[in-house]
């Protein structure tokens, strides 16, 4: 089948992805641009490590064929680093809270937190768990997790 190419921008500069139909963004991430911190978990939309942010709504990125993006804005976590030791306050308090063991669902955690702090400056927890709950942690149990999106949004507003 011919490749096509789409042109979006990737963590605020233009890119242009050679495609066959029906790759993922998740593939194109990975394997064209080796943004890595976007996980390949079980490519079924099942567990969002894959979470990454079209036009700042966050999106599984192994459901995604990548001719949806022509002409949007994809940020990963590779785009999120601002302060002056590189980390994005979400990644700080992922950091600090010990929100992070293995690190596979990280990423994942990361973005869709940054999605909900967009839109909801300070959730309350169950909204911080409504939130999270099509992203999956095998190893922290959930708690640090929630811990340190409440941390981040302190931070965020000033706290
Ligand atoms: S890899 Fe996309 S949801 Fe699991
Ligand atoms: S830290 Fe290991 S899956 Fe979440």
């Amino acid at each position: 089948m011919a490749s096509k190419i789409v042109n979006f921008t990737l963590n605020g500069r233009p890119v242009e992805a050679m495609s066959k139909p029906l790759t993922t963004l998740q593939a194109i991430l990975r394997e064209q641009f080796k943004y890595t911190a976007t996980k390949s978990g079980c490519k079924q939309g099942g567990c969002g490590s894959c979470t990454v942010l079209v036009n700042d709504e966050p999106i599984m990125s192994c459901l995604l064929p990548v001719e949806n993006v022509e002409g949007q804005e994809v940020v990963t976590l590779e785009g999120l680093l601002q302060s002056e030791d590189g980390l994005h306050p979400i990644q700080a308090a992922f950091f600090e809270r010990f929100a992070v063991q293995c690190g596979y669902c990280s990423p994942g955690m990361i973005m869709i937190s940054k999605a909900l702090l967009e839109q909801n400056p300070q959730p309350s927890r169950e909204e911080i768990v409504d939130a999270l709950t099509g992203n999956f942690c095998r190893c922290t149990g959930y708690e640090p997790i929630i811990q340190a999106v409440e941390e981040a949004a302190r931070r965020m507003n000033g706290g």
